[in-house]
């Protein structure tokens, strides 16, 4: 799953169902995209975004969705990858009607899909979206949901690196190290904590004076760099990708100095084959769905009655998911990108095959 070539054919991509929702009256226009309920209820985030065309929206939530059942499956939770997008200007349309609207169409599928935040949806949303259906993480601290769920994601990322270190270090740590965080948002931030507090020295970048503030005043001993392009051609040792997504592409990659990228974005990979590329130069690439499973550990915990300890421990694990994909990317000759999507599928093969065996 590492990189999609967006289609907007759910025949071809294998979706098991992809639903069309509309409200005329509240303007809800959303799409539900099931890609598998192989290890359980698909769960993955509502992206509300103003799309080109309803073409655009399918594609994305086809690619979104096929992404979740792989980060389900690596996260080891027992839960299939699903995805929605409601289509349109979340600033011009959102409203209490659209949302619970929403929500009822969320219900009708009767438990397949479990929502969650996403680009332009928040947890005041979700707290909406349940006052219609049961079927929604997300939620707010007082409605007993996860809150933030960046803390666990920043948490996963580092225990990612650790691995990646050891993998090529010899020890699972980052003390000594210089860390390029591309980034200082939700995830960014924490992640710096992270890594500070591990001995590593921080060299990052943000767009926004606000978060170059943050780091000046919060953590002065970080560098700061103008812009990304200084921060990878930079003398680092790991680079963590925390911003927008294709932060991998033909520009970066070839003057790339890091041995390692482990970072919170996603889809980091811009193209099919730049694993590959990254492969030959002897970078390290841990795939983002694998370390920055964190989050979503984080909100399907609220599934059992949220327990952040539990959840961390969860995330915790990581560590070890991260280590299986390096040794077996080592075994099979093969890119950690390529290594992790067989294990994804492997997993969703032998155990959703058990649905086989007859209970009643
Ligand atoms: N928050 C989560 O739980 C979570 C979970 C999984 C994946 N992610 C992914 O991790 C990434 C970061 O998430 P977040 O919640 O911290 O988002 P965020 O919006 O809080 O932070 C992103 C930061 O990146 C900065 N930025 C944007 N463009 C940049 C550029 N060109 N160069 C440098 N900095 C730039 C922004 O100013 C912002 O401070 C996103 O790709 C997100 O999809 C987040």
């Amino acid at each position: 799953m590492g990189v999609f070539a967006s289609t907007d054919d759910p025949v071809s991509t294998g979706h098991e169902q992809v639903v069309f929702c509309q409200d005329k009256q509240s303007g809800l226009k959303a799409i539900i995209g099931i890609y598998s309920t192989a290890l359980g209820p698909a769960l993955g985030g509502t992206r509300f975004y103003p799309y080109a065309s309803e073409a655009e929206a399918l594609a994305d939530v086809l690619d979104l969705s096929r992404g979740m059942a792989y980060k389900n499956a690596l996260a080891n939770l027992d839960l299939g990858g699903g995805k929605a997008v409601i289509w349109g200007d979340p600033e011009q349309i959102k409203s209490e009607a659209l949302l619970r609207a929403y929500g009822r169409f969320v219900e009708s599928l009767n438990g397949r899909y479990y929502t969650a935040c996403d680009v332009g949806t928040y947890v005041a949303d979700m707290d909406v979206v349940a006052r219609e259906t049961r079927y929604v993480t997300g939620r707010s601290v007082e409605h007993g949901g996860a809150g933030d769920s960046s803390i666990l994601t920043a948490w996963g990322v580092f225990q990612g690196m650790r691995a990646a270190a050891e993998h090529v270090w010899g020890s699972p740590t980052l003390a000594g190290r210089r860390v390029g965080v591309a980034g200082l948002g939700k995830v960014g931030k924490y992640l710096t904590a992270h890594l500070l507090d591990d001995g590593a020295e921080v060299v990052a970048t943000d767009v926004n004076p606000r978060a170059r503030e943050w780091a000046r005043t919060t953590h002065p001993q970080v560098t700061l760099v103008d812009d990304t392009e200084a921060l990878v051609a930079s003398d680092i040792d790991v680079y963590a990708p925390c911003a927008l997504g294709g932060a991998l592409n033909d520009d970066t990659v070839p003057v790339l100095r890091a041995k390692v990228v482990t970072g919170a974005a996603n889809n980091q990979l811009a193209h099919p084959g730049i694993e590959k590329v990254l492969a030959d130069r002897g970078i390290l690439y841990t795939p983002d769905y694998v370390v920055n499973a964190g989050g979503v550990i984080q909100v399907a915990d609220e599934i059992e009655g949220f327990n952040f300890d539990r959840a961390k421990l969860r995330a915790t694990r990581i560590f070890d998911t991260t280590r299986q994909i390096l040794r077996l990317a080592d075994d099979e000759g093969v890119p950690p990108a390529v290594a992790a999507d067989r294990l994804a599928e492997r997993r969703m093969a032998e155990v959703g095959r058990l649905r086989t065996i007859h209970l009643r």
